[in-house]
């Protein structure tokens, strides 16, 4: 008997279903090859390629200035390596404000050039025109509600959003109009818990969560924040799962120390 080992890849269906069932769904960022590899292995759902690159690794202090085709790099790197994981890519900045023919010039270029499965935007009713097109073109968008880290400069900082009731109103009736629209998932960033909740259980469609608590349809996380390799960043929603920071200080100043007392390369290690 033939085994198919053929990987069967996540879809915006599999999503669906899994809210459906109530089972959570599982997202992280990755941006280049090696890391998708491993990520995508480790059974993760969702591989999000986030505008985060340009703070992780690009070392700008916010997302607005990472480019399109920066963000086309790091797709296309990452689409190379997932075999199993949805890969959702981040509209950059100025890539969909502008107008809905220009937002869907920018997804079907990320679509096209990178091989991605779904893109996302950051915003409510005011980009459903570009959701709407971008949807009509057959392309999956998933939607970004609360701290919107692009709109850093009208926010003027990154702390818990819609803790008011105005603004929590608002963000019930932006998610409910991106569910109208077509999106098949929303993520949620910084908001109450209390109001995911209400968020999560008005909706049919998936929600996933930064920094919103538990009763959203999954959670995403940052790689390097949750690895540990950003030392100095620990919100109160990060759960640090390892200490890479450390490991590979440990390691590089190791080699640093074998190569000044020519311990490395030894005889074993040459030709
Ligand atoms: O860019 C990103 O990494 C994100 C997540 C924080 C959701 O949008």
């Amino acid at each position: 008997m033939s085994v198919n080992k053929e990987v069967k890849r996540i879809t915006v269906h599999t999503l669906q279903e899994m809210k459906n069932r109530g089972d959570k769904i599982a997202m992280l960022t990755a941006y280049d090859y090696s890391m998708a590899l491993i990520v995508d292995n480790a059974g993760t759902d969702i591989i999000l390629v986030g505008d985060s690159a340009s703070n992780v690794m690009a070392g700008h202090e916010t997302t607005l200035p990472i480019t399109l085709d920066q963000m086309i790099y790091h797709a296309a790197s990452v689409v190379r390596a997932a075999k199993r994981s949805l890969v959702v890519v981040d509209l950059p900045f100025g890539s969909y404000q502008g107008n809905s023919k220009e937002a869907l010039a920018s997804a079907i270029r990320i679509m096209k050039e990178a091989g991605a499965h779904a893109v996302k935007l950051e915003g409510g009713v005011e980009i459903a025109e570009s959701i709407s097109r971008i949807l009509t073109a057959g392309i999956p968008v998933m939607g970004h509600l609360g701290l919107t880290p692009q709109s850093i400069y009208k926010f003027g900082t990154y702390t818990v959003r819609a803790r008011e009731d105005a603004e929590a109103a608002k963000l019930k009736e932006d998610a409910l109009k991106l569910q109208e629209l077509g999106c098949f998932g929303i993520v949620l960033e910084k908001i109450p818990s209390k109001l995911a909740k209400e968020v999560s259980e008005s909706l049919n469609i998936p929600t996933v969560g930064i920094g919103a608590g538990q009763h959203c349809s999954g959670q995403v996380l940052v790689i390097h924040d949750m690895l540990g390799l950003n030392k100095g960043f620990k919100p109160r929603f990060l759960r640090q799962y390892a200490n890479l920071y450390d490991v590979m200080d440990g390691a590089i100043k190791n080699y640093v120390s074998d190569v000044r007392a020519n311990n490395f390369p030894n005889e074993k290690e040459e030709y």
